[in-house]
């Protein structure tokens, strides 16, 4: 049931507030604001020699936002690669190694092998799910669950902030069980996920102002993201969303890699999605975004506040979000990436929430 909504996408974006409540619900112990896993651990945090992470998709940004947490807030080294390279590489994985695979569906072929894989070779195996009844959690040593209840629009949304949502709180409690989160520290980021959700649904407020920003989206044949450190996957994930809904050509960099090639790309036509809420490498990627708007790149920032005093004159078109915690900024940047793959789908006419060519689970590979 789609309620008032046109597709069941703006459902599943507008839900966002409540499915990152309920899936934190499952994680933090609200009442003590500390993390409490519920899962009973087949490996110990402190003891990990590194940390697989493999996914296909969204499910794999998200994978690729938990590398900088948790390689930053638990010392812990990861390695992140898409299930499909992943399986064939048949990469040597080290002793007392934990792979992490995500997949809302639970039924991703590709994931489901490369977990296989990494079974054989002796890793503990964790599965992050929406499906809990799904194939990878059976298979699974330890199962965490995104609790966002199910997911229609073959886009995914409300999956990819649960999945941060959960990767978040395993992260903390990896700092702490590692020694590297003091308890003070990671109460710090326990309540920057509390106060989430409320920061969405302030974000979800900038829907009029972010779909006159599609209605420009629209008309451009490439369009270029670009974000830096943690906001890099969030530049990927906003492409591939507009790429999937609305058939426009689209491509997500790291700002950094901007001027070894794909400025040449840069003119008047080429609007660049500058994903850059203020943290400790937002300046750099704003002097990237200068850089765009100098050779007459349309820019189009999303940032907060802090940023907007940033940005400078001539940067017109921004999407100012909340001011929240830099920890949990990739979560609500996910707001309007979305919203503004979902606007830009709805002024071409295609089929949103059933776009051509892909289907929900991907059973094959
Ligand atoms: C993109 C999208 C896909 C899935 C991918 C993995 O919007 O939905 O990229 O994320 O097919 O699917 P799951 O998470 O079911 O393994």
């Amino acid at each position: 049931d789609k309620g008032n909504h046109r597709h069941f996408m703006a459902k599943e974006i507008a839900e966002q507030p409540e499915t990152v409540s309920h899936t934190l619900a499952h994680y933090i112990d609200l009442s003590n604001e500390t993390v409490s896993l519920r899962e009973s651990l087949p490996f110990d945090f402190a003891e990990l020699s590194r940390l697989t992470i493999t996914a296909c998709g969204t499910a794999y940004y998200a994978g690729l936002v938990a590398k900088y947490w948790f390689e930053r807030y638990a010392r812990l080294a990861v390695d992140v690669d898409v299930a499909s390279e992943f399986r064939y590489r048949e990469p040597p994985l080290a002793e007392n190694g934990l792979t992490l695979v995500i997949s809302q569906s639970g039924e991703t072929a590709d994931t489901l092998a490369a977990l296989r894989y990494s079974a054989r070779e002796g890793q503990h195996i964790a599965a992050l799910v929406n499906v809990q009844e799904s194939t990878i959690a059976r298979e699974s040593h330890v199962v965490f669950p995104t609790l966002c209840g199910p997911e229609i629009g073959v886009a995914s949304t409300k999956a990819f902030t649960a999945q941060l949502t959960a990767l978040a709180s395993l992260v903390i409690a990896a700092g702490e069980a590692r020694g590297v989160l003091s308890a003070s520290r990671a109460h710090e980021l326990v309540r920057a996920l509390i106060e989430l959700p409320s920061a969405i649904s302030e974000a979800l407020r900038h829907e009029k102002s972010i779909e006159g920003l599609a209605r420009q989206l629209a008309r451009a044949s490439d369009v270029l993201y670009l974000g830096r450190g943690q906001m890099f996957p969030l530049a990927l994930e906003g492409a591939l969303k507009l790429k999937e809904i609305s058939y426009i050509h689209a491509e997500g960099y790291a700002a950094g890699e901007l001027k070894h090639g794909p400025i040449a790309l840069v003119n008047e036509e080429m609007p660049v999605v500058v994903v850059a809420p203020s943290d400790e490498l937002m300046e750099k990627t704003l002097s990237n975004m200068h850089e765009v708007a100098a050779r007459g790149g349309k820019i189009i920032l999303i940032t907060d506040a802090e940023g907007v005093a940033e940005a400078g004159d001539g940067i017109s078109d921004i999407i100012e979000m909340p001011r929240v915690h830099p920890f949990v900024a990739p979560i609500l940047a996910s707001i309007p990436v979305q919203l503004l793959a979902y606007h830009t789908a709805v002024f071409m006419g295609t089929d949103v929430d059933q776009p051509r060519n892909l289907a929900k689970s991907v059973t094959v590979e």
